[in-house]
């Protein structure tokens, strides 16, 4: 089985977002027992809460589902089958510190085809949760190819 991690900060707004997309594209392959998917956060401020009403109905509008709520990464994550994917530069320096070192971190957008930008902006702050949808689909289609030709899928 293949693990993909999405982390973001708080886990509320782009690594939810990026769970139910992935998902999706995942289901819709035909891959669904092949990869499994899941996000967290950095942080612990938002433990247990559902994603952010923003991610909740920009999701709703593009009829992808979603029911997880939020927690945060632990050591146990970093299994050697497990890609972490993440939404910033500073989530990636964040899981270093307070978790440790892994093989196969990722920032979401490497994989995009038409973003320029490398860092997912946070919509907690901008409010855009429309420019991160897109952005996430873009990185989550590239991702998607990447890892079925990574591991043959
Ligand atoms: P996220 O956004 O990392 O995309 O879930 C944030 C959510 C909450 C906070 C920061 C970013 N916060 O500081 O509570």
């Amino acid at each position: 089985m293949v693990r993909v991690l999405f982390l973001c900060l708080g886990n509320i707004c782009r690594s939810p977002m990026a769970e139910a997309l992935f998902t999706d594209k995942v289901q819709a392959a035909g891959l669904a027992d092949k990869i499994s998917i899941d996000s967290a956060g950095t942080g612990s401020w938002h433990i247990g809460e559902r994603p952010h009403r923003g991610t909740q109905r920009i999701l709703r509008e593009n009829g992808i589902a979603y029911s997880g709520r939020a927690r945060q990464i632990t050591p146990a994550d970093l299994t050697p089958e497990t890609y972490i994917i993440a939404m910033d530069s500073s989530n990636i320096n964040d899981l270093r510190r307070q978790v440790g070192a892994h093989d196969k971190v990722y920032r979401l957008l490497e994989f995009a085809a038409n973003a320029t930008l490398r860092d997912v902006p946070d919509p907690y702050y901008s409010g855009n949760f429309a420019q991160v949808f897109n952005l996430v689909d873009d990185g989550c289609r590239g991702l998607l190819a990447a890892i079925r030709q990574w591991e043959n899928l």
